[in-house]
């Protein structure tokens, strides 16, 4: 049974993960489709989120020190006014996710517990089951989504296209696992398809992080912005696949350090915050250390406590590969984690096409800079969220007529083609790239582009890297001066 009134169009977000269910929630009364490709409704990346959100709110911090780390982090490149909104909004953001039944871990005290990360200069991460923040943030918000009589949760569908009318974006059609069509018109349509991670060889993301949205919002001819500029984590567990665990970056707040085969510090020399240097700097060094031969390893055996308390999840993803954390160093690699470009934005999550939003990392909006810092991303997914959903809920929908024409993704790459196309990605437009390997790389993707949508997107990635000329945050250029 539909649960959205009849007589209103709904408001059409695509994509389950935490920003599409902040938005959709704070976008009450109006009627809302949430719509999800995974049949279980899984698949976001938010759930595998571990570190936590950053939040000034312990004593002796303040959101000035945040918005500091957050511009230092991005190298400077970030929009000035969109950090200082995020930072600003992080402890209401904390506050609001408590109200929706987050448990955040606290101390014996009673007090929250504060993390640290990677260029963060005090402990201000906050999180929830140790390293399982992201999940109990999904858990929190499926359970509001799926008592809210405004959404209608859809799973199992792909949107395959835009419907345009007289330019502005008037709904989708979507096609489910057994090939049937549906057409959707929307009041608005809000893009919260997450990253691009699963586009290279070894990523943090999980499969579904394949740039769907992005592409389908490009095809439109939505602007984009910052499109080189891809994060990559430094420590995710070196085994075999594509999906790879993370160890997150809590771990060296508590003490863990990056070493080599010999057990020497990794970043002995390289930056004042050592192995809590920005995850740029980090990921680099780590690249470099594997490109050599030798190897890098995370040494996390001086941590005290109950891990399954302070970090099952990694303990888990560890204990399964037959490495125990606490008996001996792990093999680490950099992976794809984050994409800090995307769809351009504005804070109030409108794109340039009227009718099409987009929120949480599919959306550029300048906050992140060139390098995204340590736990922002789940806070920016909810803040984001929760404005642009309390925007929606009181726009009039314009009632559109005129010519409509659709805009379609076009079809996916031949599933076979995509292992070759990762191992393309990862190689020239990884942690460190260089002129010629992005100028190849863009051929062969020119050559194929009619292959498939994911084919022109790496195009459009490849050809953003290699129109940045010079290196800045996680755009590295070896041949223009990376600083390594
Ligand atoms: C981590 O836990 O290391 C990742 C957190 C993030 O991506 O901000």
């Amino acid at each position: 049974r539909s649960r959205v009134r009849r007589g209103r169009l709904p408001i059409v977000v695509i994509g389950s993960g935490v920003a599409g269910m902040a938005t959709a929630l704070a976008a009450a009364p109006a009627p809302v489709r949430l719509l999800c490709r995974a049949k279980d409704g899984s698949g976001s990346a938010s759930a595998l989120a571990q570190g936590g959100i950053a939040a000034a709110l312990d004593e002796g911090d303040g959101v000035e020190a945040h918005v500091r780390d957050t511009l230092e982090a991005g190298a400077r490149h970030n929009d000035v006014a969109a950090v200082r909104w995020l930072c600003k909004a992080a402890p209401a953001t904390v506050a609001w996710l408590e109200a929706q039944g987050v448990a955040f871990d606290h101390g014996p005290d009673g007090c929250l517990q504060f993390g640290r990360e990677g260029g963060h200069g005090a402990f201000r991460i906050v999180h929830a089951g140790g390293d399982a923040t992201g999940a109990a943030l999904v858990h929190a918000l499926r359970a509001k989504v799926q008592a809210a009589p405004h959404v209608q949760w859809r799973r199992g569908v792909d949107a395959e296209a835009l419907l345009l009318r007289d330019g502005c974006v008037a709904g989708v059609r979507v096609r489910d696992a057994r090939g049937r069509q549906e057409v959707i018109e929307a009041a608005a349509v809000v893009l919260a398809t997450g990253g691009i991670g699963a586009l290279y060889a070894h990523t943090s993301n999980p499969p579904g992080a394949d740039g769907a949205g992005l592409a389908l919002a490009m095809a439109a001819g939505a602007a984009t912005r910052d499109l080189e500029f891809v994060q990559f984590h430094p420590t995710a567990l070196a085994v075999d696949g594509h999906s790879l665990p993370l160890l997150t970056e809590a771990l060296r707040g508590a003490g863990a350090g990056l070493v080599d085969a010999a057990g020497e510090p990794l970043m002995r020399g390289l930056h004042s915050l050592g192995d809590l240097a920005p995850r740029d700097v980090v990921a680099r060094r780590v690249w470099q250390a594997r490109q050599q031969g030798g190897g890098a390893w995370l040494d996390a055996m001086s941590i005290q406590g109950d891990w399954s308390i302070r970090f099952p999840t990694v303990l888990k993803a560890c204990l399964a590969h037959g490495l125990d954390p606490r008996r001996e160093p792990l093999p680490i690699t950099p992976v794809a984690h984050f994409h800090m470009g995307g769809v351009a934005t504005g804070l109030d999550g409108c794109s340039s096409l009227s009718g099409l939003y987009a929120v949480g990392e599919v959306a550029c909006n300048g906050v992140h800079g060139a390098n995204r810092l340590a736990s922002n991303s789940l806070l920016e997914a909810v803040a984001g969220g929760r404005r642009l959903g309390a925007a929606l809920s009181v726009a009039t929908p314009v009632a559109m007529q005129g010519t409509h024409r659709w805009s379609e993704r076009g079809a996916s790459l031949p599933r076979e083609y995509l292992p070759a196309l990762r191992e393309l990605l990862w190689r020239a437009a990884g942690p460190v790239r260089e002129g010629m390997a992005l100028r190849d790389a863009w051929r062969v993707c020119t050559a194929a582009a009619a292959a498939g949508w994911q084919m022109r997107l790496a195009k459009a990635l490849l050809r953003a890297m290699r129109r940045r000329r010079r290196s800045l945050g996680a755009h590295c250029r070896e041949d223009r001066g990376c600083p390594m």
